[in-house]
């Protein structure tokens, strides 16, 4: 029989309204539904609010890009390193073990390869395949001022339809085209657009002049690509700029996998993300932990 003790009115109830969680630490997020954050923390480091994601979803459009060859060999080794794997579908089944439990970025558009017009995507992963694969975002290439420019916007806006009503973060990349031009005034333009119609975060270049004006103009998190190969030193200075002036991480490829030392790099990139390590400072923690490899 039940104790009566525990059926009786008792005056431990607390009549103010429960605590809330504290604020949510992204920027333009915290309206979002519980499961959408909880899919964000996987990517965002809950502790500071930013992300180091290792990007290898370069053979969608370029094949085996140098360093990507075998993935399984060259990228397992990094996996504990990262917050987020940015990858296809077909990596992630094939050569990423499952016990990864971090964020997974998915790559979710494509179609044409290097030798087409590369504007000239359409999504690429029905949103069921991105849910059994239980990612933490779908990312889609946005061509603004590309030739294909509004069907890429399409499909960037059917994913955030599809993402809104599961839970699923849409990554909007900015693409930048041989014909476009890198600079602020660009990158504000794509990214912004990227937000307004409904990104949960962008992808962009950075940018040496003004990238401040980038994230101050964005309304929703902003990381940052690597680009092509940089020395460390210079590598490690750009991801310092890019979150000193309000990037919320990286989404780095080339600069990690193709580096001397890839192990070393990743570790270094992380210092800087997460502890704001100097360019300085970052780069010799690199070089002690390549020459110790
Ligand atoms: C490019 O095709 C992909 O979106 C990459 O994820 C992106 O460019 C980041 O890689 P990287 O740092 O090599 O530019």
């Amino acid at each position: 029989m039940a104790d009566t003790d525990d059926l009786k009115d008792t005056h431990d109830y607390h009549l103010e309204i429960p605590q809330t969680a504290e604020p949510f630490p992204l920027k333009g997020c915290d309206n979002l539904d519980w499961g959408m954050k909880n899919r964000l923390s996987n990517i965002f480091s809950p502790a500071t609010g930013r992300t180091v994601m290792l990007a290898v979803d370069h053979g969608y459009f370029m094949g085996p890009t140098t360093g990507l060859e075998r993935i399984d060999v060259t990228i397992r080794p990094l996996l504990k390193y990262a917050d987020t794997l940015m990858c296809t579908r077909g990596v992630l089944r094939a050569l990423t073990p499952a016990t990864f439990t971090r964020g997974i970025s998915l790559r979710a558009s494509g179609g044409p390869s290097i030798l087409k017009e590369l504007s000239d995507e359409r999504i690429a992963v029905d949103i069921e395949d991105a849910l059994r694969l239980n990612v933490s975002a779908m990312a889609v290439q946005v061509f603004i001022g590309g030739e294909h420019e509004t069907q890429s916007i399409h499909n960037l806006t059917r994913l955030v339809d599809q993402g809104l009503r599961y839970g699923l973060p849409v990554l909007g990349v900015t693409a930048v085209g041989k014909e476009l031009t890198r600079d602020a005034k660009y990158m504000r333009l794509a990214t912004r657009i990227c937000a307004e119609l409904g990104a949960t975060f962008v992808k962009t270049y950075f940018v040496s002049k003004g990238f401040e004006t980038v994230t101050a103009a964005c309304p929703v998190p902003i990381v940052i690509a690597g680009g092509k190969k940089l020395p460390e030193a210079d590598a490690l200075t750009m991801a310092y700029q890019a979150i000193d002036q309000g990037a919320a991480g990286v989404d780095m490829g080339r600069n990690i996998f193709q580096s001397d030392a890839p192990a070393a790099m990743i570790q270094a990139v992380g210092k800087v993300v997460h502890e704001r390590f100097t360019p300085r400072e970052a780069y010799d923690f690199y070089l002690a932990l390549k020459n110790q490899a």
